[in-house]
Formats: structure tokens, C-alpha cells, sequence
């Protein structure tokens, strides 16, 4: 299949078109300001099950529902609890995903059979006009290959899906460059289930408690926290503990291993390290975030075959970060 590359996604008659594959059942990467997602008809079975075979995605892993007016959203959810309404007064558009229980107009294979569905209205203008163009709600999970790093350029998005999707939309670099927060809000207490840029501490300064999930678990509440994910095809160990003790220990490693392909995603700026490629993810936090799975799959072109990443605090933001790092990593973690 050739996919139709999108370069002035502002021109009306783009949207236009991108829309048409949207309505006969097709699928289109459109940027957001997290990441770039894959997207097709929320409320269309047939197209949504495309989504999950380009993807490999496994199919107990549902699908985030994106909107662009808050009205839209009684359609799609049997109930709005009183911390929702909060929460999407103060965060939508925004990277803010909630999980409410679902109306029937959810398909079963959008929601993974769920009784619960994910929504969020995105805030970038882009996917904004497309799903005000078709009409329906977009479901679109991150337009990678399952377990790679998310895409933050049409560059990533190209190098994982050519060929395999109708349409891409470049939109440049993503804002955020790491997927949305998900909240649930369908039980008693509200639930982290996936940190993002929004944190906890702004979750909690908002609606009061909030539980975080522990995604280790057998059966972890959002599915697709147990997969593996976001990881390069090098190895990647990270490196945790005080900030001279992690310089010391990548620096020691570096020296033994002179000859090989090693690579160091770093946040310091001044940094002494010699040999191997430094990347220098940026030092605070909303930075070193936008340019993560940058760096991650700038290592894979790069052919670095180990990479070792600087531990950062798990503060706002810091939290999703190792999150996301960890994962990568498949967990491999040295302490100093
Ligand atoms: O920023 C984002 O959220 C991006 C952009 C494209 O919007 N999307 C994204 O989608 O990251 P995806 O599919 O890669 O991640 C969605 C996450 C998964 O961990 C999934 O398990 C969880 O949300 N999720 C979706 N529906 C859920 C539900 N009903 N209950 C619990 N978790 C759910
Ligand atoms: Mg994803």
C-alpha cells in the first residue's frame, strides 16, 4: 500500500482528504501534542481492528477515544463522576486521558472488551480539525510499531508504518514527546494509570486523592502497562542513585567498553564522559521528556548496540520519564 504523505496539514483540502480515508474505513497518523497517533473511526469496528494488526498491538490493549468539544463526550460514556467534570474543565485540551465506564456506542474491540473506555481531547490543532472534519471520534493509540519507542516525528512514524497505512500527516516535532497521563475515574478512588506530563501532584492539587497503580501486578488495571515498550533494539541499562556516583559509574563502564557501540543518554550538560555517543537529552525535565524516544531511536540509527541512561527524580514529570525509561530499559537498572 503507498501512504499518502500529508505536508501542509493547515490547507483545508489536506484535511479534506485525510478525512475521506478516515470515513471509507482507513487508517492516518496525525501528530498530537504528546505523541504522534495512528488514528481511525472510534465508532468503527472493521477500521479499528486494522489499527491492531499494523501494529501487532496485542488485543486486550484498547485504545484511547480523542474528541475536539467537550460536549462529545456524553455520548460516549455511561457517567461523568464529579472528579471527571474537574478534571476536564481544568485539563482538556491537554494530555490528559480519563477512563470513565462506557456507553454502548463504544465497539467492543475500541475498548478491548473492556467496560470502560479512554478519552481525551488533544490540543493540537492538527488532529483537532481532522476529527471535526469527519465527524466521529478518533481512536488512535501511538502510530509506532507495538513495543517501540512512541514517534515524535513523521520521520518515526514513516520508519515504523510506510507502506502499511492509507495516509500520514506531518505536523513536525511533537510537543510533549511523551504520551498522555491516564487516569481512571470509573471506581471509587481515582487511579494513575499511566504517569505523563501531567503529574501526580497536580492530579491530587485538583481533585484530592489519587491512587497509583501498581502495573506490576498479574492482571495490571490498563493493559497495555504490562507489555513490554518504548524499547530501542540496543540494550539500554539505566543508571540510578546520586548524580556523581551515576557520572562515575557510566564514565568506569565507558572506559572498559572503548571499542564497542556505546551510547550514553545524558542531562548533564558539562559532562566529562570519554568514548561512546553522548546524547544530551536536555537538563529539565519537559525537555529531557521531548526528546527521550528521540534519543532512543536515534541510537538505533546510529547502530549503538548498549545504551546507558542517566536516573533523573521521579518529581513531576521525572515520574513518566523513569516510567517510560524503566520500561525500556525491560527494567535492567544499576543502583550506585
Ligand atoms: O498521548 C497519548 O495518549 C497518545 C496520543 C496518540 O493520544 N496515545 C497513546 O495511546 O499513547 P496508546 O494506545 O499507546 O496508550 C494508551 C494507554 C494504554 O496503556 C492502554 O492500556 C490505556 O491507555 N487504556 C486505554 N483504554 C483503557 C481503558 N479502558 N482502561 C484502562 N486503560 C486503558
Ligand atoms: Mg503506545
Amino acid at each position: 500500500m503507498k501512504t499518502i504523505l500529508i505536508t501542509h496539514p493547515f490547507k483545508k483540502k489536506n484535511i479534506r482528504k485525510a478525512s475521506r480515508i478516515l470515513k471509507a474505513g482507513g487508517l492516518v497518523a496525525v501528530p498530537t501534542e504528546t505523541v504522534y497517533g495512528l488514528a481511525a473511526n472510534a465508532l468503527n469496528p472493521k477500521a479499528v481492528k486494522k489499527i491492531f494488526k499494523v501494529k501487532g498491538r496485542p488485543q486486550d490493549n484498547p485504545v484511547i477515544v480523542h474528541i475536539a468539544s467537550r460536549k462529545k463526550i456524553k455520548e460516549l460514556v455511561a457517567e461523568i463522576p464529579a472528579a471527571a467534570a474537574v478534571l476536564m474543565k481544568k485539563y482538556w485540551p491537554g494530555p490528559l486521558t480519563i477512563v470513565f465506564k462506557k456507553s454502548a456506542a463504544i465497539p467492543e474491540v475500541t475498548s478491548a472488551g473492556l467496560p470502560t473506555v479512554a478519552v481525551r481531547m488533544p490540543k493540537n490543532k492538527i488532529i483537532l480539525s481532522l476529527i471535526r472534519e469527519s465527524g466521529f471520534p478518533l481512536a488512535a493509540p501511538s502510530a509506532n510499531v507495538s513495543g517501540r519507542p512512541s514517534p515524535t516525528t513523521i520521520e518515526d512514524v514513516l520508519e515504523d508504518l510506510a507502506e502499511k497505512i492509507d495516509c500520514a500527516i506531518d505536523g513536525g516535532s511533537t510537543y510533549y514527546g511523551i504520551e498522555s497521563t491516564v487516569v481512571d475515574v470509573s471506581g471509587k478512588v481515582p487511579t494513575l494509570l499511566r504517569p505523563g506530563s501531567i503529574s501526580i501532584e497536580q492530579l491530587r492539587s485538583t481533585i484530592g486523592k489519587v491512587k497509583i497503580a501498581q502495573n506490576n501486578s498479574e492482571r495490571p488495571k490498563s493493559p497495555g502497562m504490562k507489555y513490554k515498550h518504548y524499547a530501542p533494539k540496543a540494550k539500554l541499562i539505566i543508571i540510578e542513585g546520586k548524580k556523581e556516583n551515576i557520572a562515575k559509574k557510566i564514565q568506569s563502564i565507558l572506559s572498559k567498553k572503548k571499542n564497542e557501540k556505546t551510547g550514553v543518554i545524558t542531562t548533564q550538560h558539562s559532562n566529562s564522559y570519554r568514548y561512546g555517543l553522548i546524547q544530551f537529552v536536555g537538563s529539565d525535565n519537559n525537555r529531557i521528556a521531548r526528546n527521550l524516544f528521540k534519543a532512543l531511536r536515534a541510537m538505533d540509527r546510529l547502530g549503538v548496540e548498549l545504551i546507558l541512561a542517566e536516573g533523573i527524580p521521579e518529581k513531576g514529570t521525572g515520574h513518566a520519564i523513569m516510567n517510560r525509561l524503566r520500561k525500556a530499559a525491560g527494567y535492567k537498572v544499576i543502583k550506585v
